[in-house]
């Protein structure tokens, strides 16, 4: 079997177009507004805002950019998060992660108003994907379920197995495929044997953060693999959690690192930045569809 390629890329195009669309065409009086903070010089954090940046432009999302210093004061960032909470031309902020160590993620996390987190990591938010209420889900699981869902539409009774419990991916992508009816199984560094989770997984997502940790002959014949991993080999090359030229001779469809999941979570930052501005006009009342 040799797996088909899921194009994020173009996946994620077509839904920043659709977007543009809509957004170009709505004829309001301002733009959606979307703040993005950067902390300091993680080099892979700088290439994530500018093209978090580049997209919004493109798209018609006004953003504001502000870049501080590695040394910032937790209370200089909380006092930032506070002005563009009171912003009324901010709709979306994102506070790029992660911060520096002294400060402290949580903190930052809870003062963004849950109103503009589009994010979706505000516990309010998180609270309202495990009620299964409506609220800003994260960008990187509703990728990975817009990803999976291009190649299989239902997924009732499918095994899915996600590797990774963080809140921004692992945890929320589970709460998404127990809602699209999977039985879900969450795997971590603690799990007593990953292999043989894997080789019972129908849809497998590696959100572990270690290079080509997940061995082709783990994968179920004819899985849907996820890999969002992004790690960088000393070698300066990219590779995904999954290895990938082995995985493509069992699964039936898999992501490539770069341009599989990595798109996918800009075009739906946009998209819950979108979703706020309406929300936030009262649109959404008109139009609950999008
Ligand atoms: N760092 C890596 N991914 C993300 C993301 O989706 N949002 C934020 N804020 N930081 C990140």
């Amino acid at each position: 079997m040799t797996a088909t390629i899921i194009d994020g890329q173009a996946i994620a195009a077509s839904i920043r177009a659709e977007l543009a669309h809509a957004i170009r065409g709505a004829g309001f009086a301002r733009a959606p507004g979307l703040a993005v903070v950067l902390v300091g010089n993680d080099p892979a954090s700088k290439v994530y805002v500018r093209n978090k940046l580049k997209a919004s432009a493109e798209t018609g999302i006004l953003s504001f950019e502000h870049i501080l210093p590695e040394d910032t004061k937790e209370a200089d960032l909380l006092a930032l998060v506070a002005r563009l909470n009171a912003d009324d031309t901010v709709d979306g902020i994102l506070v790029q992660m992660p911060l520096p160590k002294h400060i402290d993620e949580r903190k930052v996390i809870q003062a963004v108003d849950p109103a503009k987190d589009v994010d979706g990591f505000h516990p309010v938010n998180a609270g309202h994907l495990v009620s299964g209420m409506p609220g800003f889900v994260p960008c990187t699981p509703l990728g990975c379920l817009k990803l999976i869902k291009s190649v299989r539409h239902d997924l009732a009774g499918a095994r899915a197995l996600v590797i990774g419990r963080s809140i921004t991916v692992g945890r929320p992508v589970s709460l998404l495929l127990l809602a699209e009816n999977c039985t879900v199984t969450m795997a971590h560094s603690r799990t007593a044997d990953l292999a043989a989770e894997c080789r019972q997984a129908d849809i497998l997502v590696a959100a572990a953060g270690r290079p080509r940790m997940v061995q082709g002959d783990w994968i179920k014949p004819g899985a849907i693999v996820i890999d969002v991993g992004i790690n960088r080999l000393e070698s300066g090359e990219l590779c995904g959690d999954v290895a990938f030229d082995e995985a493509c001779r069992h699964a039936s469809a898999i992501t490539p690192v770069p341009k599989g999941v990595g798109p996918m979570t800009i075009a739906y930052l946009l998209a819950n930045t979108w979703t706020s501005f309406r929300r936030r006009t009262g649109l959404h009342k008109l139009d609950p569809g999008t």
